[in-house]
């Protein structure tokens, strides 16, 4: 299957800390390899906790320390996300749970991968990014790094299906 655009959901609990992170840290990635007219980049959450909301400013400001910007509103998962989009990324079970509990065919859920699978470092190898909310910078900080890792390889993968 040839592809000229590629399309990639990152999808948390709340979406304002750990998939807006990894929408600002893949797109990013993907600005700096000159590829964004290519790749569309959004994320979601799986609850409508915060709509319309600003990323988590914890979050914010450990991607700032990157020199990464962050941007976007809060807003919560839909059906019509599986046609919008090409692959779909949760950061934890949970997430993939109630994302995968709204696919209607087995072409949705095949979409629907987590986002750890990506990671390479062996540190970030578990099945979950933690959810940071509720404790400190730290928590931030290893979330981030487990989206810079993941992002990485992300990308590769998304290239190997626009060359395809
Ligand atoms: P996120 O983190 O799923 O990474 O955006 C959370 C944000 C909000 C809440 C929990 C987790 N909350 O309970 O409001």
């Amino acid at each position: 299957m040839s592809q000229t655009t590629f399309s990639v959901l990152f999808v948390c609990l709340g979406n304002i800390c750990r998939s807006p992170a990894a929408e600002n840290i893949f797109r990013h990635q993907v600005e700096q390899a000159g590829l964004e007219t290519y790749i569309h980049i959004d994320s979601a959450g799986t609850h409508d906790y915060h709509p319309g909301k600003s990323p988590d400013a914890r979050m914010s400001n450990t991607l700032r320390k990157r020199n990464i910007p962050s941007i976007g509103a809060a807003r919560q998962f839909t059906i019509s996300d599986y046609s919008d989009f090409d692959l779909i990324l949760t950061m934890d079970r949970d997430n993939h749970a109630g994302v995968s509990a709204l696919a209607r065919s087995a072409e949705s859920s095949q979409k629907v991968t987590l986002f750890t699978s990506f990671c390479e470092h062996a540190d970030h190898q578990i099945a979950d990014v933690p959810d940071p909310y509720y404790g400190g910078d730290e928590g931030f900080e290893l979330v981030a790094d487990m989206l810079e890792d993941g992002c990485q390889q992300l990308l590769e993968h998304v290239l190997k299906k626009l060359d395809q």
